[in-house]
């Protein structure tokens, strides 16, 4: 056997056993061995890439080169359903089917409502060729690449097996509790903010720029549509049992009806045992059976009249509200939580709700000692929706139902800024929770990067008197860090060394780390740009500021306050006498032009000079803007190899000019 044939014997045999691990759940060879297999295939793939292709099985780890969504027009529209809440509403859905058949026998194909986003499969000659979001229904990003990593999605059909040559198969893109939950552990000891439930954290893993982040976040898929020109039979539900037998991952809980109870039957089963499954559903979708039968009924303008939603009740509980507390955040915002008696609910047992702000809060007119009912609805944390009786208040009823006025941390009066609806505490010099928010802020990743500290030990640091602003980061002794309770050695010299590193991130990162309100990334990098040095911006007035493409009134009246400010002149000079970059490094300055000026340019394509990213730098360093898709505005696209087909039908549509690799080096004078 050549090597190229042992290159197609490994990707079939390690198809087939991905399909048994993952979708099977009945793996026949062990991990190891399937490990070996997929070490072989990679090693002779890199030995003959001529050999390249997309579905290889080794391509499920994804890949870190950022990646650009195309958008595509569905070949057939995405509708959606129309909800029914309850029997009467789905028994008059079972009623217009029977009288728009005029009275045909017909099945209901039950299935659950899987609550994740919907995907668009299309495969071509067995291998699956595109993937794209439901996007508005017409048309849908094409994230197949971040789809091939998903591992229940079958990359490549076995042969010899009756799928037509073209077909397309719909579905959920769902991320299992355990997937869910791990990953919010994970975020939550990175400090980072946590998906709220699966259904947010599939949708922003699916559109993540990054697929190796898609590969390891253990997203799955169940399939519940086929479309296509000759699909095998009349029957939904039979042909998702061929889909099955081709490899995809199809629910083995779904059910012919023929009767509105045996419908009922359906509901009323999975509304009780759906906690059991490993994925989060809201819902049961029923389906007429017969494809015939579908294209009779057809369609309104939104959705099928041959299919309906049932949408579950959230499970709902009543107990008693003991307390109200506020809990400060690192931004400033003070957020009510409700105390309550324990109850169960889904599952758990629920002792505290958020009441999110004043507004929520007054809309309920809660008490202390009212009877609430608490919803957990798709949510992790739990809400109340609403209370059953008051208890007869205690003193003044319109004074215990309000809002605080006093940060409940530092005392300072809240204040509520125009159009939001959190009350914000403004001691941000001050009060702890904010200054832990803007040392965290300080040390982020994208700020200075001081990757050795999490926000725990910022809390300890702070807790101990370490410190109280980010300056006295760099004042830090190993021997202040090694005391019992600070650290191991290994440890410390760490945290004591990246701090050390950060002394060489540059300027615009600076800027942005100090935490001018409004401040973001962008504007960091505009203003450092703009005045070249922490002095220029600080003495810069509100006219030449507002000169500056980008800068608005809002981030200017900011910049220029923050500066007035006694306190963060003393810190900033702090700073630079820690030896913090106050200005941008005659590398910068030498590096940069201005022959980009008011250039809207798109990056497309694949590149042999610099990586994409280089690019990004390089036009933003000749003052250029680097924008996402193309547009009227669009100066030009800076086009790589491999541009899709879909940006280039588009920028030739709007006539916007292609430059090559090369022209675009010469245009910058490099
Ligand atoms: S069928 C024309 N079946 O619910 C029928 N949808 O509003 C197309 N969903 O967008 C959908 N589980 O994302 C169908 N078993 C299932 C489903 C399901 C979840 C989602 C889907 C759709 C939404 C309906």
């Amino acid at each position: 056997m050549t090597e190229q044939e042992r290159i197609l014997e490994l990707r079939t045999m390690l198809h087939t056993h991905n399909h048994n691990y993952y979708v099977l759940n009945q793996p026949t060879i062990s991990d190891q061995e399937f490990d070996m297999l997929m070490h072989e295939l990679i090693d002779l793939e890199a030995r003959h890439p001529e050999m390249a292709d997309p579905n290889s099985p080794t391509q499920r780890v994804g890949s870190d080169l950022a990646n650009e969504f195309e958008t595509v027009r569905h070949s057939r529209p995405m509708l959606s359903l129309a909800n029914t809440y309850n029997r009467q509403e789905v028994s008059e859905f079972y009623q217009r089917v029977l009288s728009g058949l005029h009275g045909e026998p017909f099945q209901i194909c039950c299935e659950l409502k899987f609550d994740g986003l919907s995907i668009s499969l299309h495969y071509e000659q067995g291998r699956l060729v595109r993937a794209l979001t439901r996007g508005d229904g017409v048309q849908g990003d094409d994230v197949t690449q971040n789809v091939r990593t998903i591992r229940s999605i079958p990359l490549q059909l076995p042969t010899g097996m009756d799928y037509p040559d073209e077909f397309e198969i719909r579905g959920e893109v769902l991320m299992p509790w355990t997937s869910f939950d791990r990953l919010n552990r994970q975020r939550e000891e990175e400090g980072e903010q946590l998906f709220a439930n699966p259904r947010n954290a599939a949708s922003g893993t699916l559109k993540s720029k990054n697929s190796a982040t898609v590969a390891q976040r253990g997203l799955d898929a169940y399939l519940y549509y086929l479309l296509g020109d000759n699909i095998p039979g009349d029957g939904h539900y039979e042909n998702l049992q061929a889909a099955r037998r081709w490899g995809f991952q199809v629910s083995r809980h779904m059910r012919l009806a023929s009767t509105l109870d045996e419908v009922y039957e359906y509901i009323d089963y999975w509304d009780q045992h759906r906690s059991e499954l490993p994925v989060a559903t809201d819902g049961i979708v029923l389906k007429v059976n017969s494809l015939s039968q579908q294209r009779s009924l057809g369609m309104t303008a939104k959705s099928p009249r041959w299919a309906i939603a049932y949408k579950f009740q959230a499970e709902q509980a009543e107990t008693i509200l003991r307390q109200i507390v506020y809990q400060v955040g690192r931004t400033g915002a003070v957020t009510p939580v409700a105390n309550m008696d324990p109850v169960q609910l889904a599952g758990t047992t629920v002792r505290r709700a958020t009441l999110h702000n004043a507004d929520f809060m007054q809309s309920l007119g809660l008490h202390v000692g009212d009877h609430v009912l608490v919803e957990k609805g798709g949510e992790i944390i739990p809400k109340i929706v609403g209370k059953k009786e008051t208890s007869a208040p205690v003193g003044d009823a319109a004074e215990e139902g309000a809002f605080i006025t006093r940060c409940p941390v530092c005392q300072t009066p809240l204040v509520r800024y125009e159009g939001e609806a959190a009350h914000y505490c403004p001691n941000e010099n001050g009060c702890p929770p904010l200054i832990l928010g803007r040392i965290e802020h300080f040390i982020s990743r994208k700020a200075m990067n001081i990757n050795s500290l999490g926000p725990e030990t910022v809390d300890e640091y702070f807790r101990q008197g370490l410190i109280r602003d980010a300056a006295d980061l760099y004042e830090l002794t190993e021997a202040q860090l090694m005391k019992p309770t600070a650290g191991d050695q290994k440890g410390v010299r760490k945290i004591l060394q990246s701090i050390e590193e950060s002394k060489h991130v540059p300027f615009e990162r600076v800027l942005f780390a100090i935490g001018i309100r409004f401040v973001g990334e962008i504007a960091a990098k505009t203003l450092a740009r703009s005045y070249g040095s922490m002095d220029a911006v600080a003495s810069a007035s509100m006219d030449s500021l507002l000169q500056i493409n980008g800068i608005g009134t809002v981030i200017a009246q900011s910049v220029i306050s923050y500066f007035a400010e006694p306190r963060n002149q003393e810190f900033i000079e702090r700073l630079r006498r820690h030896g913090l970059q106050m200005s941008l490094s005659e590398e910068q300055l030498s590096a940069q032009s201005d022959r980009l000026t008011g250039q809207a340019i798109v990056i497309s394509g694949v590149f042999h000079h610099h990586s994409r990213d280089e690019y990004k730098t390089l036009i933003e360093q000749h003052g250029g803007r680097n924008v996402g898709s193309i547009s009227q505005k669009t100066s030009f696209v800076l086009a790589g190899d491999n541009m899709g087909p879909a940006k280039l039908e588009k920028a030739g549509k709007l006539g916007v000019r292609i430059v090559t690799e090369e022209e675009f080096l010469a245009m910058i004078g490099d």
